[in-house]
């Protein structure tokens, strides 16, 4: 009796467990209304565009592909899906929304702010991934 419960109780931890860590796309992707509504303070000129396409070779590609295409050499080890970034479902967020999911990360998607802390480097990248607009 004692030992059906506990066996019970594991069951339910391990789904709760088991809930948390699964990598699951179809949810929306929140955007807290803070940043849905921040503006760019990072111009794209020539230059900020340069700065954010050396970092995106560098740092991302490997998972977004060369043109943003979600296609890149990484992907078939990955659980989640690099969205194409030429579609208008991506380009038709606003450049905050961009700059929070690429700061804060989700599922295999790293968090940009760990090891790009300086703001300015990350609306360098909002800026490149923008040239990926068709
Ligand atoms: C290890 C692979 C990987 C790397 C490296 C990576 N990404 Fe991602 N990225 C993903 C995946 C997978 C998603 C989709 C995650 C999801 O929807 O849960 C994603 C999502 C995104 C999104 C949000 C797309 C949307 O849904 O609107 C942006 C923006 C983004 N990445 C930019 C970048 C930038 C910029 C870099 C480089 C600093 C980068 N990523 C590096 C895998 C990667």
């Amino acid at each position: 009796m004692k030992s059906g419960l506990l066996l019970t109780i594991c069951i339910i931890v391990a789904g709760l467990i088991g809930m948390a860590f699964q990598t699951d796309q179809s949810k929306p992707w929140v955007v807290p209304d803070k940043y849905l509504k921040m503006t760019n303070p990072v111009k794209a000129t020539p230059a900020s565009i340069a700065a954010g396409k050396s970092l995106f070779v560098k740092q991302c590609q490997d998972c977004h592909g060369k043109k943003g295409l979600g296609d890149g050499t990484k992907v078939p080890e990955l659980k989640s899906t690099p969205p194409d970034m030429t579609k208008a479902a991506f380009q038709g967020q606003t450049d905050g929304a961009i700059f929070y999911k690429l700061s804060e990360g989700r599922n295999d998607m790293p968090k940009a702010k760990k090891d790009l802390p300086d703001d300015e480097d990350r609306w360098n990248l909002v800026n490149f991934v923008r040239t990926f607009k068709k």
